[in-house]
């Protein structure tokens, strides 16, 4: 699909991913773009972004948790654009401190809500406005549901169920014309490696960022502009990985 004159959702639109993401998105071409978080401020300073890129931007204050928002966000897409195409379900968050075994049980539940809960209910409802006429949606998952993850367990486990939950909607492809894929980023400068620490770097965090080429957000953005462009993908998972840094400390 190409993302020229398209209409998409973003979610998680605030910071990080999101606001990079929907911001390719209208230096590309998009038509409209629903800005979605639970976070006004940073919502505002992204559509500013998108609108400086030359596209639409409708900033929608929604909890992907609440499923009366999710609702509204989709009523305000049929509502204000003539048709919906993308939608990239990227809001998420880490549990922080205290590592597993030890993270309260409300994070565990609220977590699971947004990586996840929040991932199937939306694309349900993604499903329903674009099998008419096909469409692409894009779930943000990560290198950590590839790879065991004792720390953050219910994250990895949260992310590794979003590339299953992907792949298994392989068939909407032949069914709808709808294309679900999955982005797996490593590890990539945005506002979450603060939360890691619940509200500062972790300590182990540098020594890792130290030997690998850590991504920027543009970069997953890349990748998903390749997944919606790309028309032989769907129920796939990319991976965007940390290349280790060279003997120089560059890649
Ligand atoms: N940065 C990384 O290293 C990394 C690596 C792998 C995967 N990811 C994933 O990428 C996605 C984006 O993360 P990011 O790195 O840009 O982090 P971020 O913290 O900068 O952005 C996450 C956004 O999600 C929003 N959000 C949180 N809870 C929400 C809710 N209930 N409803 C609506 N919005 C909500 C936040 O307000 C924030 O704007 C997440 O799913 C994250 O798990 C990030």
């Amino acid at each position: 699909m190409k993302v020229e004159g398209s209409n998409a959702i973003v979610t998680g639109a605030s910071a990080g991913i999101g606001r990079a993401t929907a911001t390719m998105l209208a230096e590309r071409g998009a038509n409209s773009i629903l800005a979605a978080d639970i976070d006004e401020s940073g919502l505002s300073e992204t559509c500013a972004l998108i609108e400086k890129a030359g596209a639409t931007a409708i900033a929608k204050k929604t909890d992907v948790t609440s499923t009366p928002d999710l609702a509204a966000l989709y009523a305000e897409a049929a509502k204000r654009v003539s048709r919906l195409d993308i939608v990239f379900n990227n809001a998420g968050i880490v549990s922080g401190p205290p590592p597993f075994p030890d993270t309260p049980y409300d994070r565990v539940k609220r977590l699971v809500d947004i990586n996840l809960t929040s991932v199937i209910i939306s694309s349900q409802m993604a499903v329903e406005q674009m099998k008419d006429r096909g469409g692409v949606i894009i779930n943000t998952a990560s290198t950590g549901g590839l790879t065991p993850y004792l720390a953050d367990a219910p994250y990895a486990a949260s992310k590794a169920a979003v590339i299953m939950f992907s792949r298994s909607c392989a068939d909407l492809k032949t069914m709808y014309n709808i294309r679900v894929n999955a982005v797996c980023p490593g590890v990539t400068e945005t506002p979450i490696l603060e939360k890691l620490g619940g509200g500062q770097r972790p300590d182990w965090l540098q020594p890792l960022m130290e030997n690998i080429q850590v991504l920027q957000p543009e970069n997953i953005a890349s990748a998903v502009v390749g997944l919606i462009e790309d028309e032989e993908k769907f129920g796939e998972y990319v991976v965007v990985e940390n290349k280790p840094l060279g003997p120089n400390g560059k890649g």
